[in-house]
């Protein structure tokens, strides 16, 4: 076991940890984070996607050792004193989601374009949102979403 420190949303948690456990696992089943969904677990779908560092990656390719020391944001962590982020609220608004199984990681993979691209065009959202999988198939109104949170 090691003993690792992340915050997470804000907040240090401490864990032992196995060298083997995946960060999604350790979110969901020592933190009890279990916004991050699993759809996969063989970085296909994207549902696991996180911010580490303030980069979107899917939770279930990284370790959990290698965010030691480093900061993680979950969808729970984006409302803020009871408002949505402006993410969230554009999916609210544009119908983004159907099961809202994909949704998390659709969130948190925008949270993480619009940090490095706030103006990205239709094609750029298309491309970044490809390692994304909607089982829905409700992409047309995800990338509307991301054009409205854009211009937000
Ligand atoms: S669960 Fe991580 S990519 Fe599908
Ligand atoms: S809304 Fe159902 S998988 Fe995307």
């Amino acid at each position: 076991m090691r003993r690792i420190a992340v915050t997470v949303n804000g907040e240090r948690r401490q864990a032992e940890v196995e060298p083997r456990q995946l960060l999604v696992y350790f979110l969901r089943e020592q933190l009890g984070l279990t916004g991050t969904t699993v759809g996969c677990d063989t970085s296909s779908c994207g549902s696991c996607t996180v911010l580490l560092g303030g980069e979107s990656v899917k939770s279930c390719t990284v370790l959990a050792v290698q965010a030691d020391g480093a900061e993680v944001t979950t969808i729970e962590g984006l409302a803020q004193d009871g408002e949505l982020h402006p993410v969230q609220r554009a999916f609210h608004e544009q119908h983004a989601l159907q099961c809202g199984y994909c949704t998390p990681g659709m969130v948190m993979a925008t949270v993480g374009l619009l940090a490095e691209q706030p103006s990205p065009s239709e094609a750029d959202i298309r491309l970044a949102l490809e390692g994304n999988i909607c089982r829905c198939t409700g992409y047309h109104n995800i990338v509307k979403a991301v054009q409205a949170a854009a211009e937000a």
